[in-house]
């Protein structure tokens, strides 16, 4: 049976039971808290809460998932994925602990021929918390399972938490057991391997807080209601369905593994170490395709780490295969066409997954080579130096700089005949854990703060109606001080304000908040910040300017209507150089972020080069053009399916089954998906003037422009500039380029000129300071100030020619000069003078220490300073009696 197959046995089976079938939600968590969706719950934890009304009391769908926690295991086991898919059916205080049981087993007893998954009862075991003893007698009363296949087990594997503070609940498992082939007998209990979890039916009905640990947490009280949360191992249905060993031989993993074996020209099956191998890369290629589709871009933090990290998995485990060169273009291709089938956006979005990914593999392929120039230089620091080991700092900048992974560090090593000192880097890595750990930690603080608002997010989504109005009655729904509840705040004070409804704009989709006030009896707040701390809930950042606000009080928004004005010709303008962008560059220049403030825009996108002078134009242009012929800006709210039809443009992070705002600007030409407020048509944005086109990252480069009178007081400078430069130049506007090169070019040979006339100067005086040698014990010594002087180096060029001249003398050259007011020494010695014991470095160094500086160099021509250049007679004093001293 495919997995497509299975997942569709499922739904079907609980759609005809009174549940609602919902798409999968996004793998990147809405909850800040969670990096990604780690269980089929996840995208419910608001419903479980109460702070967001369940919109149906039964829900089932298959929901993907990202785990990474046991990365390091997967390959070596037959069910450790990075992604995989978790049926699930919810049940928001409708049907509890008999229903769920029910459910299940009808499912998986059901024959085959019967639409159901046709799995032996007797094959079948369960495990229950160890205290509930009404689940365990369900299981022997709906499921006849008799009471030796009913295991009870502690917190460890029967009670489910998030690892944060949230839903809860004991839970009840259900067994496969694959046969004594697999391990011994004795039920999960003995043998988690020979008998596989396939289904977690969690009775969700409390609520934890202050997780330490998988098993040590408070329960600190019920949850509004008794909920069902159930997970259903896609995975691992198909791959006891297929009578395979592995999760990675399953129909919709496989076909990567195999690309993979074939561009090594390795079987799989041959050697051990080979097929962990394949394994990893059939794993991580598919979670990275589904990583790039919702989204999420390789970098050096959060989840576009955890991204980057499983590409880079994926690209050293072919190199172990003995594959040097790119292979993602052959293996993102499998894994998309088994995907696409249940993921049809891969398809529609493979110009940017492919993107990515490609110049993912390449990055990291140079990395590789010039990484490996790194270890080359630290290999031979070693062996130079005679240990037999690589120092640890090294070994950890190539993983923390160049993300070469540890292993493949000690592999060129040890090639080497060298070991890698492992203490060092374990200890650096283990501070560098600690420092994320504790970052991590106060991140997570500030957002357990989240919690204040879901009371009153409790009491409904906040009204926006700033798309049409910019001041709206309203009154204080609540007051947050210092992040904790108020009942009022007065002049002077920094407060958040909630209201029922609110003109202002809250920042969202690159647009930044508006600016505004809130009014009300005897009082005025101003707006510093407008931001949804959680979904639905607009919250207000204000500073009481006036009197005292309360909660209850009547407030009316007033948005600064000209700041709101400009931020709105920006945003639209940003959606004109998108259409622009990608009409000059086609489909594969998708949005990567952007921003837009009154009279600024930024858009970042995937490209992975530089735009030409050329094409930066082409774009300016036809967004102007855009802008000239008034095209009619609409929006519509629709279903999230409709407006795909329609072809619009999806952001990210929108949930299926969401009402999105489609904005048109000239009908299909421009079409997104965005809350932004916007003109209404697109001659209001006045003007665009693109100022700057910039790399960010290794495949994104980033437009900036300015709009509207910003745009316009941009250009009035430059003409102001311009009309300055031909009057100091005395040349008309359009010869001003030329002159300038013009200038240029003389300047350039009337300093080459004086630079000549400068050496023969210099040159001119080296007869005079020669003739002032002067014998000093066995040496002949010229001890001379040759004054101001341009830089350091005509100090050394008199030195040696005055040296030139006098040998074969045995001769001491010591020159001070004064650059800029700092004294400089130059020492230079003939042959004859060294084998009389003269060394330039040692009278430069003795010369210095009295000019207040220090200097040095080699036995022939040394070179030093200070900073008291009235010390130049005593410096050359000192040299003198050093001299004589020989
Ligand atoms: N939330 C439960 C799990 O992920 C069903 O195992």
């Amino acid at each position: 049976m495919k997995t497509a197959e299975i997942a569709q046995r499922y739904l079907d089976y609980f759609e005809k039971n009174g549940h609602t079938i919902v798409p999968s939600a996004s793998l990147v968590s809405d909850d800040p808290s969670i990096m990604f969706t780690i269980a089929g719950m996840v995208p419910f934890i608001p419903h479980f809460t109460g702070v967001v009304p369940a919109p149906h009391p039964r829900i089932a769908d298959v929901q993907k998932c990202i785990r990474t926690n046991d990365i390091e295991e997967v390959g070596k086991t037959a069910r450790h994925g990075t992604f995989f898919q978790m049926m699930g059916n919810w049940s928001f205080g409708d049907y509890f602990k008999e229903g769920a049981i029910t459910h299940a087993w009808t499912l998986l007893t059901t024959p085959e021929a019967d639409g159901g998954l046709g799995f032996a009862p007797e094959d079948l075991w369960v495990t229950v918390y160890e205290t509930d003893d009404e689940a365990a007698e369900l299981w022997q009363r709906i499921a006849g399972i008799p009471p030796e296949r009913i295991q009870r087990m502690g917190r460890e594997d029967n009670y489910w938490h998030t690892g944060q503070p949230g839903p809860a609940g004991p839970c009840s498992e259900i067994y496969y057991d694959r046969g004594p082939a697999y391990g011994q007998d004795g039920g999960p209990a003995v043998d988690d391997n020979r008998f596989l979890e396939i289904w977690n039916l969690v009775f969700m009905q409390e609520r934890v807080a202050d997780v330490r640990s998988k098993v040590d947490f408070d329960i600190v009280g019920p949850l509004p209601e008794k909920n069902i949360d159930t997970g259903f191992g896609l995975e691992r249905v198909a791959f006891i369905k297929q009578g395979v060993e592995n999760m990675y031989e399953t129909d919709q993993v496989r076909p990567v593994l195999d690309r993979a074996s074939e561009l090594s020209g390795r079987a799989y099956g041959a050697d051990a170490d080979d097929d962990v191998r394949f394994r990893v890369i059939a794993d991580h290629v598919r979670s990275s395709l589904m990583l790039l589709s919702d989204g999420v871009t390789p970098s050096n933090e959060g989840r576009g780490y955890i991204l980057r990290r499983l590409m880079r998995r994926a690209i050293r485990s072919m190199r172990l295969l003995g594959v040097e060169g790119p292979t993602f273009p052959e293996l993102f291709a499998a894994s998309r066409d088994v995907m696409k089938v249940t993921y049809p956006q891969i398809i529609e979005d493979w110009d940017r997954i492919s993107t990515y990914a490609f110049a993912e593999e390449e990055t990291f392929l140079r990395t590789l080579s010039s990484g490996s120039a790194i270890l080359d230089e630290a290999v031979l620091a070693a062996k130079g130096t005679g240990r037999d080991t690589l120092a640890g700092d090294r070994a950890f900048l190539l993983h923390d700089t160049y993300g070469f992974p540890i292993d493949l560090t000690m592999e060129i090593a040890e090639e080497a005949g060298l070991g890698v000192d492992r203490d060092a880097f374990d200890g650096l890595m283990a501070a560098q854990r600690k420092r994320a750990k504790e970052d991590a930690r106060s991140r997570k603080s500030r957002i357990a703060d989240l919690s204040v608002y879901s009371a009153f997010r409790a009491q409904g989504e906040t009204l926006f109606t700033g798309y049409d109005d910019l001041a709206t009655e309203s009154s204080v729904l609540g007051l947050l001080v210092d992040g904790q509840a108020a009942q009022s705040a007065t002049e002077g004070q920094v407060a958040e304000i909630i209201l029922a409804q609110t003109a202002l704009y809250a920042e969202s989709g690159g647009q930044v908040a508006d600016k505004g006030t809130i009014v009300g009896p005897g009082y005025e707040l101003e707006v510093l910040d407008v931001q949804r701390p959680v979904s639905g809930l607009i919250s207000h950042t204000v500073e009481v300017t006036r009197g005292e606000v309360g909660v209850g009080q009547p407030a009316t928004t007033v948005v600064d209507e000209s700041n709101r004005r400009a931020a709105q010709q920006a945003h639209s303008a940003t959606h004109l150089v998108h259409a622009a962008l990608r009409d000059t560059l086609g489909s594969g220049a998708t949005q990567a972020g952007s921003l837009n403030r009154a009279g600024y825009l930024r858009f970042d996108f995937t490209w992975g080069q530089a735009l030409s002078g050329e094409t930066k134009s082409e774009i300016e242009e036809i967004a102007n053009n855009a802008v000239r012929s008034g095209l009619e800006v609409s929006t519509r709210v629709m279903s999230l399916d409709e407006a795909k039809a329609a072809g619009a443009m999806a952001l990210f992070g929108e949930k299926y089954g969401d009402t999105v705002r489609m904005v048109d600007i000239g009908g299909p030409w421009s079409r997104e998906l965005c809350g932004g407020t916007h003109v209404s048509t697109s001659s209001e944005i006045g003007l665009i003037s693109l100022t700057g086109e910039s790399s960010v990252g290794a495949s994104n480069r980033r437009v900036e422009a300015l709009v509207g009178q910003d745009a316009f007081r941009e250009l009035t400078a430059e003409r102001a500039l311009v009309s300055e430069l031909t009057a100091s130049l005395k040349t008309p506007k359009d010869k001003l380029a030329e002159r300038v090169a013009e200038l240029a070019a003389n300047l350039k040979s009337a300093e080459k000129r004086i630079a000549q006339y400068e050496a023969k100067a210099l040159q001119q005086r080296v007869p005079e300071i020669a003739r002032s040698a002067t014998r000093a014990g066995r040496l002949l010594l010229v001890a001379e100030s040759v004054g101001e002087v341009q830089s350091a180096d005509d100090v050394r060029t008199l030195a040696t020619q005055v040296r030139e001249r006098l040998a074969p003398e045995p001769v001491v050259v010591a020159l001070a000069g004064v650059v800029s007011g700092r004294p400089i020494v130059v020492v230079a010695t003939t042959p004859e003078a060294r084998e009389a014991g003269a060394q330039a470095g040692s009278f430069v160094k003795i010369a210095s220490q009295t000019l207040g500086g220090g200097g040095g160099g080699k036995p022939d021509l040394a070179q030093g300073g200070g900073s008291d250049a009235s010390a130049v007679p005593a410096a050359l004093d000192a040299v003198r009696s050093a001299v004589e001293a020989l």
